[in-house]
């Protein structure tokens, strides 16, 4: 089942220079259930006392799950990160998750170092392939030669459970040739569990990054990404040639003028009334 079916996806940017992508709190994307508690409701203080317990666990180790009933949340750090950078990025990705999703009764927001979500459906140590958010870079121009996609399908293939060494939560690391790849688990996943959403997110990877000289799957419980040498962060020119998130921005973008030109129209339509009552009146 798609556990995360209620959150409306919200933001999803990795624009970011190649400073900010380095930095484990760049965002990727987050997302808020529509049902939100009221302010300083107990299941409101209960929400925040699991969060703060979260990121308190968090400075210890780079996976927890915790229960305050009806509430679950948890954490995955990514694997190569030291302990206060795990910490630090859970902070950030709380202060995300209150500027973004305030008194939501669950939501999910995925940094580049960290993964957290919250919610009162128990979804702790269920699987979960659901496509969250996936982005591929630029189409590569020539000179890589002719076995482009054998490369880093290789790469990708690296990524399996049982290559290299994978464990069950780890942290991934690939690589064949100029391209690198990495994966992670969510720490509530079996080692089965983790296999098959890694995957399932190469597989999104190698459906829709073709030519791409980069790619990013992010699924309901891993992630699975890939890019060609020196080009770990997208630009601006990369977004351009990435139709889903265009599309993405394009439907956005159709939605705020919907909503500029349905409140423009009321404007016109209630500054029609008026006159027409202050003709009436005349
Ligand atoms: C979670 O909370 C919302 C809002 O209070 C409620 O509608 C929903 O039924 C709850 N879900 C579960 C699994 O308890
Ligand atoms: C959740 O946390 C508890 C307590 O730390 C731990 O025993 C359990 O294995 C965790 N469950 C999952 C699915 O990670």
């Amino acid at each position: 089942m798609n556990t995360l079916s209620f959150f409306l996806l919200l933001v999803a940017s990795i624009a970011s220079p190649a400073a900010a992508a380095d930095s484990t709190s760049a965002f990727i994307y987050a997302g808020c259930s529509q049902t939100s508690y009221a302010p300083g409701s107990p299941s409101q203080l209960n929400v925040d006392s699991l969060l703060s317990s979260l990121a308190s666990a968090s400075s210890a180790s780079p996976y927890s799950n915790l229960t305050s009933a009806p509430a679950f949340g948890l954490f995955q750090c990514r694997g190569d990160l030291q302990a206060s950078d795990c910490a630090d990025c859970v902070r950030s990705a709380l202060s995300r998750i209150s500027s973004l999703c305030p008194f939501a009764a669950g939501a999910a927001v995925q940094l580049a170092g960290c993964f957290l979500r919250y919610g009162n459906d128990s979804f702790v140590g269920k699987p979960d392939t659901s496509v969250l958010y996936k982005k591929c870079g630029a189409v590569a121009g020539g000179g890589y030669g002719p076995d482009q996609i054998g490369i880093r399908d290789a790469a990708l293939a690296a990524l399996a459970g049982g290559v290299n060494g994978a464990t069950a939560g780890g942290y991934r690391v690939g690589g064949a040739g100029y391209v690198q790849a990495v994966a992670q688990c969510v720490g509530d996943q079996s080692a089965s569990q983790c296999d098959d959403c890694v995957a399932a997110a190469v597989a999104q990877l190698r459906a829709a990054c073709g030519y791409a000289v980069a790619g990013d799957a992010y699924l309901g419980k891993c992630y699975a990404r890939f890019w060609y040498n020196g080009n770990g962060a997208y630009n601006d020119e990369a977004d351009h040639h990435h139709h889903h998130d265009d599309d993405e921005t394009g439907k956005t973008a159709a939605i705020v003028i919907g909503l500029i030109a349905g409140v423009a129209l009321l404007i016109m339509f209630l500054t029609f009334l008026r006159k027409s009552g202050s003709y009436g009146k005349d």
